[in-house]
């Protein structure tokens, strides 16, 4: 075994794991990254794309939006639609200015990754068996298999950033944590395809048939989404079905439809709300997907990741530098705000747009009803933009 020190261990090279490592590097504190995945699959994998401006200023304050400025679609607007016809809701307008970055998730995992690595930072790539120690005493220790030898890392904290399917979650004692959840009786099938997007902005759609999302990763690129049965298979949506349902339920009455091509990727994710309280035990601090999930709709995961490792970050200077310890002891309750908040919208937003089982005429107009509100008044329209653009103050 061999045994090696630094200051914060960090388990996940996503975003919170990456965004943490590099707020601590701006602050002259040391951090290792252990991942359980290779960088290829890591860059690979594809998953969010919306940037709130908190993100965006976020990485460009870190040095690290080079590439996000130059390649990423800045987007002053979102549509909703409904009953075939199309709403904008002008985001800048109603935030005094802001604006969503369409830049996807991998792309800003290998911008983090390259930084810091460039940085001389490390991160262990494909480790095994990750375990942690000691968390709640001040020498913490992270325990894994890498490059066929049994590593053992002492630090003074542990940054649990490993998604929602890691291992730091279940290191919280059961007794002092409590979960709130909910599952959603749908899924959504996303495709990748090779074809300019059909409109210069996100489109959100209610039908019938049920939700559609028709979003973009570049000028050449469309990512798109269906709702579908949560015992759906790929097999169960060949190229053809997924086109026929996106054409159904993106067209407006004004001829307007979604441009076909060919599919580069396709997937089904499931959609779930779940929270932990608190997000911190000990010497161990969650972030991210570790601590919380919530349904895409409303594209605020991966915002949620890195504005956890932004408050987890600025709260370790502080205690570095002055041993304040109050950023890290109010660290759960900072990031609890922020996170119920995206939780309230995300199922709102959910809930407005998807078709549920046992859905009756009575749904289907209140549907409507907050549908056509949200289009309509400058009151709710400026609430659901606040909430898409991200709030500063929550
Ligand atoms: P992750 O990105 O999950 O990173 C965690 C990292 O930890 C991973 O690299 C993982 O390999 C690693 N890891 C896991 N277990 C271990 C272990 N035991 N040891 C070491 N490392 C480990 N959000 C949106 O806003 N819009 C979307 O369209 C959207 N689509 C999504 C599609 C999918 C399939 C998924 C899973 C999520 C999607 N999300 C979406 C959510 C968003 O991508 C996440 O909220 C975001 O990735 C959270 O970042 P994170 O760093 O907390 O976790
Ligand atoms: C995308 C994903 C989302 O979940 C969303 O709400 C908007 C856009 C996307 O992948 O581009």
């Amino acid at each position: 075994m061999t045994a090696e020190r630094t200051q914060v261990a960090i388990i996940g090279a996503g975003p919170a794991g990456l965004t943490l490592a590099h707020v601590l590097h701006a602050h002259g504190i040391e951090s290792v990254i252990i991942e359980r995945r290779d960088r290829a699959y890591v860059e690979r994998r594809l998953r969010a794309g919306v940037l709130e401006q908190g993100t965006v200023d976020l990485l460009r304050t870190l040095g690290l939006g080079a590439r996000m400025d130059r390649e990423g679609l800045v987007h002053h607007g979102i549509n909703l639609q409904f009953g075939g016809e199309r709403h904008r809701i002008a985001l800048s307008e109603l935030t005094g200015g802001r604006v969503i970055t369409i830049y996807g998730q991998h792309e800003v995992v290998k911008d983090l990754i390259a930084a810091r690595l460039a940085h001389g930072g490390q991160i262990a790539f494909g480790a095994d068996d990750v375990s942690l120690h000691n968390i709640t005493s001040d020498r913490p220790r992270v325990q894994f298999r890498h490059d066929g030898r049994l590593r053992e890392l002492h630090c003074d904290v542990i940054a649990g950033c490993d998604g929602s399917h890691g291992v730091s979650r279940d290191a919280m004692p059961p007794g002092e944590r409590q979960i709130f959840e909910r599952a959603y009786p749908f899924s959504w099938l996303g495709i990748l395809a090779a074809v300019p997007p059909s409109l210069g902005e996100v489109v959100y759609a209610h039908h019938e048939h049920g939700f559609a999302l028709h979003s973009m990763r570049g000028p050449q690129i469309t990512r798109l989404y269906v709702q579908c049965s949560p015992d759906d298979t790929l097999d169960s949506w060949p190229d053809e079905r997924v086109w026929l349902e996106l054409e159904a339920r993106l067209s407006t009455t004004d001829g307007w439809t979604v441009q076909r091509g060919p599919v580069l990727e396709k997937s089904i994710t499931t959609l779930r709300s779940v929270v932990m309280e608190p997000m911190q035990h000990g010497q161990l601090f969650l972030a991210g997907d570790a601590a919380h999930v919530v349904p895409p709709t409303g594209a605020k995961g991966m915002n949620l990741a890195v504005a956890d490792a932004r408050v987890l970050g600025e709260a370790l200077a502080c205690w570095y530098r002055r041993g304040d310890r109050n950023g890290l002891d109010d660290y759960s309750a900072t990031c609890l705000r922020r996170v119920w908040r995206a939780e309230h919208f995300s199922w709102w937003m959910t809930s407005m747009l998807h078709r549920f089982p046992g859905h009756d005429a009575f749904q289907e107009r209140l549907q409507l009803s907050q549908l056509r509100y949200v289009c309509r008044s400058t009151a709710a329209a400026t609430s659901l933009a606040e909430n898409y653009v991200g709030l500063e103050h929550v």
